[in-house]
């Protein structure tokens, strides 16, 4: 033990032949000490991208958490150390791309079954499912807002698909862009029910199917704008769905997301971002992100009663993705 914490001494000094040495030797290189920070965390405040290197080589955990919810990258990106900064970004995306520790599915499939067979509330201002987690929160609605209009602000009469109701935010902003069609894909029977008792399904240009994404790809068409934002579901699902773009999405079209990957920690949001936006990449789609200062949209009070705060962060980058040689 005392080796192990020789070496958060040794990161904090920036003394790399120490670190070396100790960690050759077999000292632990995940061991938090008194502090609750590991010497990852310890090198990566110092901004240290060599130590970082050396630490990340003998197995030291990227992703581990600080007592304050602080991961390494965390600290590297508050002291503005750009190379160490990088070095985790490319640890993280690494990691993710191999394990997938962080966003993706555990156990297969169970979060999104239970999520669909329980009730849901419906208030004004949320949608809460029976766990007391948000489904939908009305402070969304600028963000909502902004992706119709990333997704339908190029067309006139466009066709646009959205996949998960919810509030019905986006979809009463995309409704504003007079579409010509406007396919909405629900799949919690409650939301469904609600949708209907409040005439979406009235609607001339609207048609709305019942079931999950992936049941009803069947019967969907192509798409000038495409929004993604379901719940219970992990990446691993919508990176499933990334593989039906090029079938969904007209050329010249674009699609966008709830961003909301890792809302709570910002290095990790980082991470996901990039992840992301390579993985889009390889399907042939370029991805702009849009800063969106949301801070003011968050008061702690719009928070209560709610069981997780799905987002902490100041900025909401807001997703834009059309396929690369529509953009050239
Ligand atoms: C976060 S809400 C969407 C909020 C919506 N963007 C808005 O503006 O109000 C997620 C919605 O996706 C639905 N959903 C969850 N899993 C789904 C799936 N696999 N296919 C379709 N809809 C799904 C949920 O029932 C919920 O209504």
């Amino acid at each position: 033990m005392a080796e192990s914490s020789e070496l958060c001494e040794a990161a904090k000094n920036g003394d790399l032949a120490k670190l070396r040495a100790l960690a050759t030797a077999g000292a632990d290189v995940s061991h938090f000490d008194h502090d609750g920070l590991t010497p990852l965390m310890h090198a990566s405040k110092r901004g240290d991208a060599e130590a970082i290197r050396l630490l990340l080589h003998f197995g030291a955990p990227w992703n581990a958490l600080s007592p304050a919810g602080l991961s390494a990258g965390d600290f590297a990106m508050e002291s503005g150390h750009q190379d160490a900064l990088e070095t985790l970004i490319d640890a993280g995306i690494r990691a993710e791309l191999v394990l997938g520790s962080v966003a993706r599915r555990n156990p297969p499939g169970e979060p999104e079954e239970k999520y669909l067979e329980e009730r849901v509330l419906f208030s004004e201002d949320r949608i809460m499912d029976s766990e007391s987690k948000a489904v939908m929160m009305a402070w969304e609605r600028p963000l909502m807002e902004a992706h119709a209009r990333a997704i339908c602000g190029g067309w006139d009469g466009g066709r646009f698909l959205n996949i998960g109701f919810g509030m019905g935010l986006v979809d009463s902003a995309i409704q504003r862009y007079s579409p010509s069609s406007h396919t909405i894909v629900e799949a919690h029977p409650d939301v469904y029910k609600r949708m209907i008792e409040s005439g979406w399904g009235e609607k001339e240009n609207v048609k709305i199917l019942f079931g999950r994404w992936q049941d009803v790809l069947p019967q969907l068409e192509s798409y000038d704008g495409i929004f993604f934002d379901t719940y219970g579901e992990y990446y691993e699902d919508q990176k499933e769905f990334h593989q039906f773009l090029p079938r969904l999405l007209n050329r010249g079209g674009i699609y966008s997301y709830f961003n909301g990957f890792c809302g709570s920690n910002a290095f990790f949001h980082v991470v996901y971002c990039q992840l992301v936006s390579l993985e889009l990449g390889n399907l042939g789609y370029s991805t702009q992100y849009v800063p969106l200062p949301v801070k003011d949209c968050l008061p702690e009070e719009i928070w209560e009663g709610v069981r997780q705060k799905y987002w902490q962060l100041d900025t909401y980058y807001l997703p834009v993705c059309q396929a690369s040689d529509d953009s050239d």
